[in-house]
């Protein structure tokens, strides 16, 4: 583990981490939105070997990180308009976009598929690391699959120990859910996965929106065709059981207390995960905040990191509280749905009894 400064990262352990991308390596990475685990996205031995380490299916590929949008010029097919308008608001930043890809990746790289996903990071480490690896770099997020992407190089280490090369560690990242994945080859765009790009802010930029099905889905839908194949695999899942309750504040506070009531006469060990305006109303073994219902970025932030730590103090079950789903919301609704395997329970205030 390299410690670093996220606003002026230290010269020489970005040459040792680069060294180690150009000698087909893993180098776990800090980017704004959770750390990645980067490989040289040119080199199929490397490539293959990220997967290995993640234990990831090698038909759900990752995204392809640049450390300047004319590299998308390279990667791409072609560039439609509504790209160049979106990289120009958006770059760097928290948005991934799908595009009809060149012939410059190995096929690997891109699980087989016609197209590239592609991204430029906001955050200084990711970009020094990609400028002085001279390459583009792939890098699904640093956790092993199916468990909730790290915030922290602690948490990249609790996976990946002994199976990477290293961790520049940052500190916690920023926005904490990953990357909007929008889909360009398809009009109007299409977003495959929400996340730290609100839709809302798309919609502003380039208009018209679609939303794939599977992103609000409150029980597992049928993937058709493979468009963005990681959305068929098992996602961001504690090891702990885990219910979530949607509907109004209220009556979500009243249904988890009953719940808690249930699991504690069973003799479970409960977590709920709660928010601030509703933390002192329960009475579990452990319950956490993930903060105000009023500031979704907090929230966001906390999320995957709170997770973590039930699985670590090891409860039996987590109950999760639902939010609504403006702005971040919707990434973190998205989220808690998968991590909760679509257990939900829809609580009904009084007036709708
Ligand atoms: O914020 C993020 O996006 C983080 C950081 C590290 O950049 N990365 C990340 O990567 O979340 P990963 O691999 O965990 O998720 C990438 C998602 C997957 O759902 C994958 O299926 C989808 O992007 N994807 C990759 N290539 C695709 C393609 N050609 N078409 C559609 N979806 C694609
Ligand atoms: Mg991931």
């Amino acid at each position: 583990m390299l410690r670093v400064d996220p606003q002026k990262p230290d010269r020489e352990k970005i040459q040792a981490a680069a060294n180690i991308i150009k000698n087909g390596g893993l180098v776990a990475f800090p980017t704004e939105t959770v750390y990645g685990l980067g490989a040289d996205a040119l080199n199929v031995k490397a490539v293959l070997a990220l997967f290995e380490a993640k234990r990831r299916p090698l038909d759900n590929p990752p995204i392809i990180h640049v450390h300047d949008a004319d590299d998308v010029y390279r990667l791409a097919k072609e560039v439609p308009s509504k790209a160049v308008v979106l990289m120009k608001k958006f770059w760097p930043g928290p948005l991934t976009l799908i595009f009809n890809r060149s012939k410059a990746v190995p096929d690997v790289t891109v699980a087989g598929l016609d197209t590239i996903a592609v991204r430029m990071p906001r955050h200084n480490v990711a970009l020094a690391l990609i400028d002085e690896s001279g390459c583009p770099i792939a890098a699904p997020s640093a956790n092993l699959a199916g468990k909730p992407s790290p915030t922290t190089a602690k948490h990249v280490i609790n996976d990946l120990n002994g199976r990477i090369d290293v961790v520049l560690d940052a500190g916690p990242t920023h926005i904490g859910v990953e990357s909007t994945v929008l889909d360009l080859t398809v009009d109007p765009p299409e977003v495959l996965r929400p996340g730290g790009t609100p839709y809302e802010a798309l919609q502003k930029v380039v208009g018209k929106v679609d939303l794939d099905p599977l992103v609000l889905a409150d029980k597992p839908l049928p993937v058709k065709k493979a468009r963005s194949p990681g959305l068929k695999h098992k996602h961001y899942a504690p090891d702990a059981d885990m219910i979530l309750v949607e509907g109004e504040m209220d009556a979500i506070a009243a249904k988890v207390d009953e719940l808690v009531k249930v699991y504690k006469n069973e003799g479970k060990k409960i977590g709920v995960l709660a928010t601030d305006e509703t933390i002192s109303h329960y009475n579990a073994d452990i319950v956490k905040s993930l903060g105000s219902r009023t500031d979704m970025a907090t929230v966001a932030r906390n999320l995957f990191r709170l997770l973590r730590e039930f699985d670590e103090e090891h409860v039996d079950v987590i109950v999760a509280e639902g939010m609504g789903v403006d702005g971040l919301g919707l990434a973190v609704m998205n989220r808690l749905r998968k991590a909760a395997g679509y257990t939900i329970v829809k609580a009904a205030s009084d007036s709708q009894r």
